[in-house]
């Protein structure tokens, strides 16, 4: 039996797929074209139809076909598994038929439920006279549909009765509870009770839970408000989990994507009232932190996220987190800073019409780690330590090493450090979010590949690729196995006890690691393609391996005279006598490889 997985890779072609977006033409055992995720105008872009795979040598973006759908339809892998499952015929999973019942229960027991708030808001004078206070509009209020829940223990649960609904029903739906004293009957009564009710809409504007939050007492809440919780919130149920719900979105979601942008806010005052104020394409996580899924949900709909949220509350590592789970899945992310203590909602009431204008002074939130760090001073090796140990983490999260390299490339220059220290340093670094990407995610194994790639990288890259192309080149190859970077010696090895000829007709032992040959077999493909008219793969490979070893030994060199430096400074003659002796023979090397050509 084929599992789902394979299944849909053995219906659906990965070229076919492709083809319909995007125009390939053959290159090799490969095909090419101009790459649908970054812009280009010669193609980097390959697909091999013997593998299944694609990758780009532009962006470095690349996978199987799942992660083609994932990038392309801004999804998550769960969601890619459905788009294909349906696209090959595969039934995913099935639903019992009495859940859905349940499930559609729910939704009639939350609308009833919500035209009863509704009714008795209007009916409330003081309630209003607060949502005035707060400097909300009728229409908000209306669009919204924001009700208030009567004081007693009773309404909602005797409301719904007669419509005809059971207690347990309305239990289930998430709007009453249960008392359990023993040896007495069971007693039902509200869970919401004097409460402004806001009712919490899926995508397709259905009610699915509520918030409600507590009058002050001048309006005629409590005497003591530390004795309640300031906001109640429906528990999770079938139809409410909170971490797939982002409030406000069923209104906002076509703004989202016009604007290709969403605006977070922690609160729903602050995204009712920065909508009434004119910031269409906002939504609100409400008292949690983002999750994974609301931000799956919104890449469909944009490329960038702008975090309205309180950056030196104590809540500060559910921020980091959320912001970090945005990075790491590609938004663009940025940071608004309003410019007085007070939230969005109030900043609203007290100068209304000005909110949509500080969206475009949102700060790139890298930007902003990097003045958070330096703020504290850079003059010390403390200093230094500090800012490299919190930077790092963080810059570890951007996907693009293009970004990477700009930003390591900033940090070095304000820190008067060398680079290429800070991009060996980032290697070893764990991302912010290293130790839940391992634990929940299986699939981000495929990206790990795709850290930032020195010089020294690139190089061995395509003198392996170059080498497929041509007969007897493993053998070249693997005489200047000393040179590649560390990780490649062990596959160079490999490939150069192949026999020859083989390479050349795609067979790779069983021994070698999938993933690196289909990168190999790509790039192959694309070294061919990239090479200029007036040279031979032959005369590249040569050239390429020349620069390697140069580049090698450099690096090697570079480090030798830093290594030396502090073995001078501490005075340890055996030591740098010991590093002498090992750069002068690094210098005899260079020299021998530069008069072999
Ligand atoms: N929240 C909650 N339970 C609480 C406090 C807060 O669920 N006891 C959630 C609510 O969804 C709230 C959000 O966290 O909207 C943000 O909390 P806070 O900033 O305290 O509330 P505001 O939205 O600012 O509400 P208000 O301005 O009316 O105080
Ligand atoms: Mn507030």
């Amino acid at each position: 039996m084929l599992t789902p997985l394979e299944e849909i890779k053995s219906k659906i072609d990965v070229v076919d797929y492709i083809k319909q977006t995007v125009k390939l033409a053959p290159s090799g055992k490969s095909m090419k074209g101009l790459c649908p995720f970054h812009k280009e105008k010669t193609p980097s872009f390959f697909v091999s139809p013997e593998r299944q795979v694609w990758y780009c040598f532009g962006c470095q973006k690349g996978g199987d076909i799942f992660k083609f759908i994932e990038e392309s339809e801004h999804v998550d892998f769960p969601e890619a598994l459905k788009i294909l499952a349906d696209k090959a015929g595969i039934q995913l999973r099935y639903e019992d038929p009495r859940i859905q019942t349940m499930r559609n229960r729910a939704f009639e027991i939350l609308k009833h439920a919500q035209i009863f708030y509704q009714q008795n808001l209007s009916a409330n004078a003081r309630v209003m006279d607060y949502m005035v206070s707060r400097g909300m509009k009728q229409e908000t209020i209306e669009t919204f549909g924001i009700g208030f829940a009567p004081a007693g223990w009773k309404n909602i649960f005797i409301h719904l009765k007669t419509k005809g609904f059971t207690p347990q029903d309305i239990e289930q739906a998430g709007l009453i509870t249960r008392s359990q004293r023993q040896e007495q009957r069971t007693e039902y009564y509200d869970r919401f009770r004097s409460r402004v009710m806001f009712p919490i809409f899926d995508q397709i504007d259905r009610v699915v839970g509520f918030s409600g939050r507590i009058l002050p007492q001048e309006f005629g809440g409590p005497q003591d408000q530390s004795q309640e919780a300031k906001y109640i919130n429906t528990p999770e149920t079938l139809v409410y989990q909170k971490g797939k719900i982002l409030y406000g979105f069923h209104k906002t979601k076509q703004a989202i994507k016009d604007a290709n942008a969403a605006v977070l806010v922690e609160g729903n005052m602050d995204m009712l009232m920065g909508w009434q104020d004119g910031i269409e394409n906002i939504v609100a996580v409400s008292g949690t932190g983002l999750t994974e899924y609301q931000l799956s949900i919104l890449k469909r709909l944009c490329a960038t996220v702008v975090f309205d949220f309180d950056m030196d509350r104590a809540g500060e590592m559910a921020t980091d987190r959320s912001i970090g789970l945005a990075t790491k899945k590609g938004f663009i992310v940025k940071i608004l800073s309003l410019p007085s203590e007070k939230d969005l909602a109030d900043f609203v009431r007290d100068h209304p019409g000005q909110a949509q204008k500080l969206i475009p002074d949102a700060q790139d939130i890298m930007a902003y780690y990097v003045d958070t760090a330096f703020r504290q001073g850079d003059a010390t090796t403390e200093d230094k330590k500090r800012i490299v140990a919190y930077l790092l983490p963080r810059l570890k999260l951007l996907d693009n090493p293009i970004d990477q390299q700009k930003w390591t490339q900033t940090i070095s220059q304000k820190l008067r450090v060398r680079e290429e220290l800070l991009i060996e340093e980032l290697r070893k670094t764990p991302s912010l979010l290293s130790e839940e990407a391992e634990t929940n995610e299986p699939n981000d194994k495929k990206s790990s590949v795709l850290f930032m790639k020195s010089r020294l990288d690139l190089l061995a890259e395509r003198a392996l690729g170059l080498m497929i192309k041509i007969p007897y080149a493993n053998k070249t190859v693997f005489e200047a196995c000393s040179f590649f970077p560390y990780r490649f010696q062990e596959f160079v090895r490999l490939l150069g006890s192949i026999p020859e000829g083989d390479l050349q007709q795609g067979v790779f032992p069983q021994s070698l690691d999938q993933e690196s040959l289909n990168y190999l077999a790509l790039r192959a493909d694309y070294e061919l393609a990239m090479l200029p008219d007036n040279t031979t793969p032959e005369k590249e490979l040569e050239l390429t391996l020349f620069e390697l070893k140069r580049e090698k030994v450099h690096s090697s060199l570079r480090e030798i005279t830093l290594a030396l430096k502090e073995a001078e400074a501490a005075k340890n003659v055996e030591r740098v006598n010991e590093l002498m002796k090992q750069a002068h023979t690094l210098t005899s090397t260079l020299a021998e490889i530069e008069n072999s050509v």
